[in-house]
């Protein structure tokens, strides 16, 4: 194989086989294809994509590139929940222990930061000692005892997922369909789960901020997931705003744990309870899905899921402490609040420039491997549609040093956007559910 003839061949929209794909794909992972040929060819599929074949093929390279786990002596299903990625979501961390203290198994494998958007596996590490690379063995004791685990992609679980996330994160290839569809899917069929729920961003913060373009996203993940007889169900929810009022690591990670106190606020609990409650009917915990959404918020709201997230730290080598004082978690040396300078309704708060803005402040990467800054980032005081006057707090810029603090607040500015008219409609935080059976729309735009 020529390495370049197969880059060219993608570039010219040429449909690859399967054992091109296969000397392309496994040349990578064996450290034969440098990371400047992979780079090369991700950005061919951005532009042309990949045939059913070929997403069908390269799905399968990824899932067999290592383990794939098995889950069928547990009591109770395995299930889990995916994002493809937004701005201020921190879903993941409230939901993995709310469901497993619902008595569901939930073996999670997340990612780190990605372009703009946030990433589980940072959020988490921002706790300290918290290690997401368990070996397979102590993940899955984890799991059998708490009833959920946390980890990422590591050499013996979706190495090549690891691998090509890494790569796309630094090179600007990341919003794909296939890519995303691949990435996603693989990790998740390789944690071994019976059910999945799937959360696709749409909106401005969004990989693909269009609806259409989300749902061909969703219908694609749903397809491969079923093809491989793990039942799927898609939501697309909102990310026109970030989801919650904190953006940055260890920021959100406070807001999760306020969540799991039951004093999180109200668009991360339904989008929260509204996964949780897919979850519960893909394990069969229940069949009814508003059913399980009541267990949930119930759970949810009086903190009855906190002692479980409590000890996943613990057994994960993270400090319990934090999660009844907060303030242990990293802080940023800087706080700069940022005040509206005229009065006005909130129009729109950007997702993207906050998201981007975390990156600039040191909380996300620019190269491949870097150290972050956990500490640093944005929290809201206000959300779209509410009225200001000038002098009222917008948020608050978390920074490393005044330089910092000063940019982020242009940022911050900038991202607020305040007028005079009443507030454009925002997308409704749930607005389809995508299965097998085909789209449902749930709400209209409000
Ligand atoms: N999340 C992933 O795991 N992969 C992507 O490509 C996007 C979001």
């Amino acid at each position: 194989m020529i390495p370049s003839r197969i880059i060219e061949a993608k570039r010219e929209g040429r449909e690859l086989s399967t054992r091109e794909l296969q000397d392309f794909l496994g040349g990578y992972l064996a450290g034969d294809i440098p990371d400047y040929q992979m780079a090369a060819f991700l950005m061919a599929v951005v532009f042309q994509g990949l045939t059913p074949a070929e997403l069908d093929t390269m799905v399968d390279l990824m899932l067999h590139s290592g383990s794939v786990l098995d889950h069928s002596h547990l009591p109770a299903a395995a299930v889990d929940k995916h994002s493809t990625g937004g701005v201020g979501d921190k879903v993941s961390i409230v939901l993995a222990p709310l469901v497993a203290e619902l008595g569901l198994f939930v073996p999670m494998m997340s990612g780190r930061a990605l372009g703009h958007s946030g990433g589980t596996l940072d959020k988490l590490e921002s706790i300290p000692g918290f290690r997401t690379d368990l070996p397979l063995d102590e993940f899955s004791a984890v799991l059998e005892r708490l009833g959920c685990a946390m980890i990422g992609q590591t050499r013996e679980i979706a190495p090549l997922d690891e691998r090509l996330y890494t790569l796309r994160d630094a090179t600007g290839t990341v919003p794909a369909i296939p890519l995303i569809s691949a990435s996603i899917m693989s990790k998740k069929l390789a944690e071994g789960v019976r059910g999945l729920a799937l959360d696709i961003k749409v909106g401005g913060g969004a990989f693909l901020p269009e609806v259409d373009r989300a749902l061909e996203l969703a219908q694609t993940m749903v397809g491969i997931g079923e093809a491989r007889g793990v039942r799927c169900t898609a939501l697309l929810t909102a990310m026109d705003r970030p989801l919650g009022r904190a953006v940055g690591n260890a920021l959100e990670m406070a807001e999760a744990i306020d969540c799991l106190k039951g004093e999180g606020p109200a668009d991360l609990i339904d989008v929260t309870v509204a996964l949780a409650a897919e979850m519960l009917v893909l394990g069969e915990w229940c069949e009814d899905r508003t059913e399980a959404a009541s267990a949930a918020r119930e759970l949810l709201a009086s903190g009855g899921a906190l002692d479980r997230f409590r000890r996943l730290v613990e057994a994960q080598g993270g400090d319990p402490t934090v999660v009844d004082d907060p303030s242990l978690l990293p802080s940023a040396s800087v706080r700069e609040t940022v005040y509206a300078t005229a009065t006005g309704l909130v129009q729109a708060i950007s997702p993207r420039p906050l998201g981007y803005g975390v990156i600039e402040l040191g909380g996300g990467r620019t190269r491949l491997g870097q150290d972050i800054d956990a500490s640093v980032g944005f929290t809201l005081a206000v959300s779209v549609g509410d009225s200001v006057k000038a002098g009222d707090a917008l948020g608050v810029v978390h920074a490393s040093d005044q330089a910092g603090a000063a940019r982020g607040a242009v940022i911050l500015g900038e991202a607020v956007e305040l007028g005079d008219d009443d507030a454009p409609p925002c997308l409704p935080l749930v607005s389809h559910r995508v299965t097998s059976a085909g789209v449902e729309e749930l709400m209209e735009a409000g």
